[in-house]
């Protein structure tokens, strides 16, 4: 099998630009209004809705209550889940150094329990499936961020119901904000666009947009949805200056992978990523990002003539070594798995956000060619070797070989030791790989795409193994001793039991 088609990246070109071969098609910088939806099987003729601008609060003193909720979709009541009534949650915003005192209020008839997905806090602040509180109770978080700048998000983690409860629309963004990244002087205000995507199951029924109700097939290769959603709305649309804009991206689908790029063929400039500031910044065509990833953009406006549309789209693509019909290369669409994932399986191509200049501006922003001093780990000595095989068989998700008991201990990690964890995929599905309490250095990927991709670079904390590969990653547990989690965040393996519990020592 010719895994190494999968992307069909060609590697990295001179001075840090990556070049992506033509799969874009031709530029069609200015689509007729109208004709945006083309490449849409939903929402032929629908109007596009504007895309709610998030207001961020201060993450000291809250209450954040999760509790069921009626949102409006295309002028239906959609029963979903919401905090403080907002769906995504309200988005946090802190400088470093800042202490955060939350209280979560469990108002809905199940348990839960919050989990601040990409910040670096002690056991009890982490949001583990052992702490989930019963409905009525309520769970005081209080904790100092001590980490750089990046956008993270918060999310529900209680044990085989977090595929529920975020699909149902618990989830929001925790941005952190520092000296480094403030000194750049990044596009901001109105030119800063912040983007939870998530995919939906719409079909021809909006009220059950925010409904979850996986079929056996969906559990086993996660749950697709055939309509994108940006800040809680379907076929986002933004009006825009003509200027360079700062577009930071969460994808908060359960198990969609996005494979980004504008419809004018224009390049992105990556400069950030889950773990915050690249080290320097990227040209690329595309871009792919899988459940839990961040990316941070720059895509340049400047110039357009007023009037102009250009779409954020996600643009078709298969898996080498992939199950067939769910964006696998594998052939046989008659096969046994045909259909599976519904009309949209992994890799169909989607609208995802339509960007409408409305205004001159000609503010265009270039960045520095050197953007952070994130450290590099590589060199310094190792201190231990894991590896983490990710598996799915007979309806079975197990990281080597077992699924998660959250009373067992897998691992023991000592505090402040180096190491270097390989994460490995044998089979036919593709695994986002998540570490809580840390960030991590991706140095390696052998098979598959065979290379470490242009937004991997600085840390991480999510990174996508596709099957065949296996990534290499740096860590150190520096800030806290007790017990975390190592998963995948494609949800249904997660709540299925790709998890695992580690202890650091
Ligand atoms: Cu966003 Cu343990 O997860
Ligand atoms: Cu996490
Ligand atoms: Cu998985």
């Amino acid at each position: 099998m010719q895994r190494r088609d999968f992307l069909r990246t060609t590697g990295v070109a001179a001075a840090g630009v990556w070049l992506a071969p033509a799969m874009v098609n031709a530029p069609d910088t200015v689509a007729a209004p109208g004709a945006a939806e083309d490449a849409s099987v939903l929402g032929i003729g629908a109007p596009r809705m504007p895309l709610p601008r998030p207001k961020f609060i201060a993450p000291s003193g809250l209450t954040l209550t999760a509790a069921e909720k009626s949102v409006a979709v295309d002028g239906h009541s959609a029963p979903a889940l919401a905090f403080n009534g907002t769906v995504p949650g309200p988005p946090l915003e802190m400088r470093r150094g800042e202490r955060v005192r939350i209280d979560l209020h469990n108002a809905l008839r199940e348990p839960t329990i919050v989990h601040w997905h990409g910040l670096h806090v002690a056991p009890a602040a982490d949001g583990h499936p052992r702490l989930a509180i019963p409905p009525d109770e309520s769970y005081a978080y209080d904790f100092v961020v001590n980490q750089r700048a990046a956008m993270h998000w918060y999310h529900p983690h209680a044990h085989a119901r977090t595929a529920a409860q975020v699909y149902r629309g618990l989830a929001g963004l925790f941005v952190v904000r520092d000296e480094e990244e403030a000194s750049l002087g990044l596009p901001s205000g109105d030119r800063e666009i912040f983007l939870v995507l998530q995919d939906r199951r719409v079909a021809s029924n909006p009220a059950a947009a925010f409904t979850y109700q996986p079929s056996a097939p969906d559990i086993m290769m996660g749950h697709f949805g055939d309509s994108v959603f940006g800040n809680g709305v379907p076929r986002p649309t933004v009006d825009v200056e003509a200027s360079t804009y700062r577009v930071r991206i969460l994808n908060a689908s359960n198990a969609r992978i996005f494979r980004l790029a504008l419809s004018t063929g224009a390049p992105f400039v990556i400069i950030g990523n889950d773990g915050g500031l690249l080290p320097a910044p990227a040209r690329v065509d595309s871009i792919d990002i899988a459940p839990a990833e961040r990316i941070d953009l720059l895509i340049d406006l400047a110039g357009l003539a007023v009037g102009t549309r250009v779409m954020l789209r996600s643009l078709a693509f298969t898996i080498a070594g992939g199950m067939p019909g769910m964006g696998g290369a594998g052939r046989g669409m008659g096969g046994p798995m045909a259909g599976m994932g519904g009309s949209t399986p992994q890799g169909t191509p989607l609208d995802v956000l339509e960007l409408v200049v409305a205004r001159g501006g000609g503010r265009a922003y270039a960045p520095p060619a050197r953007l952070s001093t994130v450290g590099s780990l590589a060199g310094t000595a190792i201190g231990h070797q894991r590896t983490f095989r990710f598996a799915t068989r007979m309806m079975r998700h197990t990281i080597n070989d077992s699924a998660f008991d959250m009373s067992r201990v897998d691992e023991r990690v000592p505090l402040g030791r180096l190491e270097r964890w390989t994460f490995a995929n044998d089979d036919m599905l593709p695994h986002p790989v998540h570490v809580h309490a840390t960030h991590f250095e991706v140095v390696a990927r052998r098979g598959g795409r065979g290379i470490v991709l242009p937004w991997e670079a600085g840390v991480k904390d999510t990174v996508l193994v596709l099957p065949g590969e296996s990534v290499d990653v740096l860590l150190r547990f520096d800030a806290h001793r007790g017990l975390f989690l190592l998963h995948c965040h494609n949800l249904e393996h997660e709540d299925a039991g790709m998890m695992m519990n580690f202890e650091v020592v």
